[in-house]
């Protein structure tokens, strides 16, 4: 275990920051580069766990990529040789997606087209993250699937309630003759909308998605920049099959907002600061944290939007100061748009005026860890009141902003986003802060201690 330890910064916090491409956008682009026809070549892609594993999965699947993955960069060049809509080949052995869950449940949409079977293995974490709502759906389509099963009572329920079942991983897939579906999405998921469009890449017919609550939306744009035959309406998003992908031959991945949140609530809670955030992803399904901590009083603005350089993913540079922050609710609608920013959103409320309530937010109970505990437990031992209660299928979060945080030894629960956001905590907080281990936090951005630590001591 590696820990991490930091103490109140003194004085604000000057400079600015490049960061490498979003983790979204990555795999989606690497997907699709892979099962399109010609070479694509992917500028900042972001050299995280993740998305290597990502990779490397595709690698198994006989697609070649080039690139320099190793030394100090953080963001590379990679050159994808793909070899078209029916062009993977069945794996030697099977493929290990690590604790990846956008890998594992984006793969398995494009597995549930192929003719082959392939058993997909994962680290300890993502084996405790519940896959029956991609499963479910790629069954409809016409997939084979086996996976591990676990039945259980809903937690506080006696005998008489129905049980529950669950699928995790490893999951076993074989599939082919894919038929389109209508599915209209029970769970508000990125990840399982994306695992259905490439599937329905494969399907006979048409496959449409409704969703009540907009996610992320990368997939449906790097499908039309790929020249899919998919279409946006109103009443959904439909996908017509078997039409062959082109390489758009060149894409750049814009900086990853999620990793950038750090940096701007960082830069809004401490006294003084100014930070510069450039080549920012700016998808409007993924700038919830922008819009809610403007409406908090935050001071951030964004200096100039710049959708031509990475084609269809709008990007611009950020500029965040210091300031006083007040209280807000956010609501069940906006949760999608921020989901991977709540933590440090949570941080945020501790430094505001009042409550912040997070209506809608029990999705974060599946993540890496149990964002909910995770940071609950650690913020109530800072000194801050945050309580949890029950609403409508879901969950609310309240936080109390404080005068004064206090240091502590933090827990990163195993998870990147707690990790992260803890370390923004300690640097606000009086006294040390040591946040336990930090090496979960390559999962999406081993960068961070550096470029953190550099601006801190500039
Ligand atoms: C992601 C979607 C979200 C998000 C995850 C990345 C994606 O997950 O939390 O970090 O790239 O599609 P869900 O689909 O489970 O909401």
């Amino acid at each position: 275990m590696s820990s991490f330890s930091v103490t109140q910064a003194q004085g604000g916090i000057i400079g600015g920051v490049s960061l490498p491409g979003d983790k979204s956008i990555a795999h989606r682009y690497l997907i699709l580069s892979a099962i399109s026809r010609g070479k694509t070549i992917i500028e900042n892609f972001p050299l995280n766990k993740d998305c290597l594993v990502t990779l490397s999965s595709f690698k198994k699947l006989g697609i070649k990529i080039n690139g320099s993955l190793k030394g100090h960069s953080s963001a590379s060049v990679i050159t994808i040789f793909g070899k078209g809509l029916h062009g993977l080949s069945k794996p030697e052995g099977p493929i290990f997606v690590g604790d990846s869950g956008t890998t594992l449940r984006l793969i398995l949409g494009i597995l549930a087209g192929q003719n082959f079977q392939t058993r997909l293995n994962a680290g300890a974490s993502l084996s405790q993250r519940p896959m029956l709502r991609v499963t479910s759906p790629l069954r409809m389509m016409g997939a084979a699937i086996k996976s591990k099963i676990k039945k259980s009572l809903p937690a506080g329920r006696q005998k008489k309630s129905k049980t529950k079942i669950e699928e995790y991983p490893p999951i076993i897939i074989k599939g082919g003759n894919l038929k389109g579906i209508t599915y209209r999405m029970p769970v508000a998921s990125a990840q399982v909308k994306s695992a259905l469009l490439l599937a329905g890449l494969y399907a006979d017919g048409k496959t449409k998605i409704i969703e009540s609550v907009k996610t992320r939306d990368h997939t449906e744009r790097a499908l039309r920049l790929f020249k899919a035959n998919i279409k946006i309406r109103q009443d959904g998003i439909v996908m017509s099959g078997g039409r062959d992908l082109s390489s758009p031959e060149r894409l750049y991945i814009p900086g990853d907002i999620s990793s950038a949140s750090f940096f701007i609530v960082l830069g809004t809670i401490i006294p003084g600061s100014r930070i510069l955030i450039r080549n920012v992803s700016l998808n409007p399904s993924r700038t919830g944290i922008i819009k809610v901590l403007q409406r908090m009083g935050a001071d951030i603005k964004v200096s100039s939007l710049k959708s031509q350089v990475s084609k269809f993913e709008p990007m611009g540079d950020l500029i965040v100061k210091s300031s006083r922050l007040k209280g807000t609710k956010v609501k069940k609608e906006e949760i999608p748009s921020l989901i991977d920013e709540l933590p440090i959103l949570m941080v945020a409320a501790c430094n505001a005026r009042g409550k912040t309530i997070f209506e809608g937010a029990g999705e974060l109970r599946v993540k890496e860890a149990d964002r909910i505990k995770s940071m609950s437990d650690n913020l109530k031992r800072m000194g801050v009141k945050v309580t949890v209660s029950a609403a409508s299928g879901s969950e609310n979060i309240t936080v109390e902003g404080v005068k004064e945080f206090k240091g502590i030894r933090a827990k990163s629960f195993a998870d990147h986003r707690t990790a992260m956001s803890m370390i923004v905590a300690g640097l606000k907080a009086k006294g040390e802060t040591v946040v336990d281990d930090i090496k979960c936090i390559n999962k999406s951005f081993p960068d961070f201690v550096r470029i953190i630590s550099k601006l801190i001591h500039c």
